[in-house]
């Protein structure tokens, strides 16, 4: 019945829910964690306060934070029997597919953090998931290649336990490099939360019907995964490395006639937002985050780096892009600069669910700890046939 519903085909992008978490003026290009502004964050804290901040709604003090990182830090092993349900999986099996089974499979081994309208059982799982992350996401990778896992080493930071649980080996110690450390903590708090993006609202509404904390995350993890949402960063960079393979910056203009023809079904990857009709600040911090990254690196003449700033100046002046409001998201350059680090791309999406984790699972208490709600029901604007009867001898 018309008049009844407000029918938005983009579904859930009129008012979900109310929420004090994060704030984003779109027409702004503002980004705020619980009122503090991301850009503050990503040069003033760690990942953990931040994580603390998004669940607590405050930053931690000396005391609270030194308790949180070791809260964390002894939650970040898996249960032993993981390993046999990483074993299931074929070997090239795409990371994504890998972590939604594994953060789903955790709901078989935490019985006392299983029930999610009890605040103690969220606040374990809260931790758990947080700290065990890193572990799946870096086992899943080590399992494509065929190299054993690392243990977490609790004398480790966040960012740089990841770092040694990707990319050390038994053979050898392996050393953290700062500069890399603080490179992946920032890009983990750029991901943190975003609002009610699909993957959120996924898990809320998932949430929403008493499943547990972990599945509920895994359901975030699966939507995250698309091309339109957390896959854009993998998406970005293969498209970058196609321009780059046709000839780089001097094939740019030729891309870019074909992103302006709606019939060739081309988007530039990394562009554009539901929200964000400026700037999406996130990008303007990566983008400094790969600058000093690949100068540490000594990779500022990276190809791809240069591509992608042609790629953006040209946007940021053409006025198809202008008109409608296109600029670069959080996906633009992250791609290149975990690439830098020795990413593989297939695992960005796995680490844009890493950091986006405590986003998740903060909404998703918000939502709990509200006596009010009430499992999802979305409605429809139903389109199809009246009510209509079988003929008469249909069945013989
Ligand atoms: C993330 O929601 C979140 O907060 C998500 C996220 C988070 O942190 O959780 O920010 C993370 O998902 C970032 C977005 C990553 N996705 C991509 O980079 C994929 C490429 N972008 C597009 O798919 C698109 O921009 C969306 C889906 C992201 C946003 O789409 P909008 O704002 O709804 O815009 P639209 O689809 O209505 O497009 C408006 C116009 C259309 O042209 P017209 O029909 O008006 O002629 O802009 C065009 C679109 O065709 N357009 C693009 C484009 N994005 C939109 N054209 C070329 N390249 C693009 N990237």
């Amino acid at each position: 019945q018309t008049g009844m519903f407000t029918y938005d085909p983009g579904f859930l992008s009129t008012a979900s829910c109310q929420s004090a978490i994060t704030y984003i003026d779109g027409d702004k290009g503002e980004l705020l964690y619980r009122g503090y502004p991301i850009e503050q964050l990503a040069t003033q804290a760690d990942y953990l306060d931040t994580c603390f901040l998004l669940l607590n709604g405050e930053l931690p003090n000396e005391t609270e934070r030194g308790d949180f990182h070791k809260l964390v830090t002894n939650h970040t092993m898996v249960n032993e029997q993981m390993q046999f349900f990483l074993r299931g999986f074929r070997r090239d099996a795409h990371p994504m597919a890998v972590l939604t089974g594994l953060v789903g499979a955790l709901s078989a081994f935490y019985h006392d953090s299983t029930d999610i309208n009890n605040p103690k059982h969220r606040e374990i799982a809260a931790i758990r998931l947080i700290a065990k992350m890193p572990t799946l996401v870096a086992m899943a990778y080590k399992y494509g290649v065929g190299q054993p896992y690392m243990y977490p080493q609790n004398n480790l930071s966040y960012a740089g336990n990841f770092l040694r649980m990707m990319f050390g080996t038994p053979c050898e110690e392996y050393k953290v490099s700062p500069v890399l450390e603080r490179a992946l903590d920032r890009i983990f708090i750029l991901h943190a939360d975003h609002e009610q993006n699909a993957s959120t609202s996924t898990v809320r509404l998932c949430g929403s019907s008493g499943t547990n904390p972990f599945a509920a995350i895994a359901a975030g993890v699966a939507c995250l995964w698309g091309p339109a949402h957390g896959g854009a960063n993998e998406a970005c960079l293969n498209m970058l490395e196609d321009i780059q393979r046709q000839g780089g910056v001097a094939k740019v203009g030729e891309f870019m006639e074909k992103v302006k023809d709606k019939n060739s079904g081309v988007k530039l990857m990394g562009f554009g937002h539901r929200v964000y009709k400026n700037y999406d600040p996130r990008a303007k911090l990566m983008q400094e985050t790969c600058n000093e990254v690949l100068a540490e690196l000594g990779l500022e003449n990276d190809p791809l780096f240069k591509l992608a700033k042609e790629l953006e100046k040209i946007a940021l002046e053409d006025d198809y892009f202008v008109q409608r409001k296109l600029y670069p998201n959080v996906d633009f350059y992250s791609g290149i600069v975990q690439r830098a680090i020795g990413i593989p791309v297939s695992l960005f999406t796995g680490i844009f669910a890493l950091a986006r984790t405590v986003g998740w699972i903060a909404q998703l208490n918000e939502m709990l700890a509200d006596p009010e709600y009430k499992i999802g029901r979305p409605r429809q604007l139903f389109t199809g046939s009246a009510r209509r009867d079988v003929p008469a001898g249909f069945k013989k």
